[in-house]
C-alpha cells in the first residue's frame, strides 16, 4: 500500500465512511423510535398488540437483512408510487431491521428489573405509570443504553450490505476503488481497517459508558 495510492483515492474512503456512519446513526435512531413502540406493544396486556409486535420481531429476526433490503428496494416504490432515493431505502431497511433487535433490548432491559421494585413503588402510593417512569425505567436505562451502543456498532458492520443496491457506503466505494485502480486487494484491506477502527473505538466508548453507569450501584 503506497502513499500515491492513498493520496489518489482517499476521498472514496472518507466519503464512504461518512455514508456508512450516517446510515448506521439514523438506522439506530429510527430503530430506537420504532423499537420503543414495539417493546411497549409486546409488553402490552392486550394480546392483539403483543401478537403483532412478536410477529414483527420474529419475522425480521428470522429473515436475512439482505432479503428485507431487496423487498423494500423493489416493493416500497412500487406500492407507494414514491421514487425513494437509494439512501432513504437503505435507512428504512436498516431502521426496520434494527427496530426488532432494539425492541428486544428494551423489553429485556425493563423486564430485568426485579418485580419488587414496582411493588415497592406501588406500596408507596405511586401509580403504575409513575413506577415505570420514576423507578423502573431509570434502572433499566443502565442495561439499555450500552446495549443500544452495541446495536450501533452492529449496524456499522451490517450496513455494508446496502452496497448491493448501489449506496456509496464504505464497502461500495472500496469496491469502486478496486475497479479503477486495478488493485483487487488493497482497497478491501483499507475498508476493513476503517471498519475496525470505528467499531473498536465505539466498543471502548460503550465500555466506558457501562462503567460510568454502574459506578453509582454500590452506594
Ligand atoms: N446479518 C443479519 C441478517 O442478515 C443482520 C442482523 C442485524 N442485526 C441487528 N442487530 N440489527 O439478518
Amino acid at each position: 500500500m503506497d502513499m500515491v495510492f492513498l493520496s489518489k483515492y482517499y476521498k472514496f474512503f472518507i466519503n464512504g465512511t461518512g455514508i456508512t456512519l450516517f446510515l448506521s446513526l439514523f438506522g439506530v435512531i429510527f430503530g430506537v423510535i420504532i423499537g420503543v413502540f414495539l417493546a411497549l406493544m409486546k409488553m402490552s396486556k392486550k394480546s392483539f398488540f403483543s401478537m403483532i409486535a412478536s410477529a414483527y420481531i420474529e419475522i425480521i429476526r428470522g429473515t436475512p437483512l439482505l432479503v428485507q433490503l431487496f423487498i423494500i428496494y423493489i416493493g416500497l416504490p412500487k406500492v407507494t408510487g414514491i421514487p425513494f432515493t437509494d439512501l432513504s431505502i437503505g435507512i428504512i431497511a436498516v431502521s426496520l431491521n434494527s427496530a426488532a433487535y432494539v425492541a428486544e433490548i428494551i423489553r429485556a432491559g425493563i423486564q430485568s428489573i426485579d418485580k419488587g421494585q414496582m411493588e415497592a413503588a406501588r406500596s408507596l402510593g405511586m401509580t403504575h405509570s409513575m413506577g415505570m417512569r420514576l423507578i423502573i425505567i431509570p434502572q433499566a436505562f443502565k442495561n439499555i443504553l450500552p446495549a443500544l451502543g452495541n446495536e450501533f456498532i452492529v449496524l456499522v458492520k451490517e450496513s455494508a450490505i446496502v452496497s448491493v443496491i448501489g449506496i456509496h457506503d464504505l464497502m461500495y466505494n472500496a469496491d469502486t476503488v478496486r475497479g479503477i485502480s486495478f488493485k483487487p486487494f488493497t482497497p478491501l484491506f483499507i475498508a476493513a481497517i476503517i471498519y475496525f477502527i470505528i467499531t473498536f473505538s465505539l466498543s471502548k466508548l460503550v465500555g466506558i459508558l457501562e462503567r460510568r453507569l454502574r459506578a453509582g450501584d454500590s452506594n
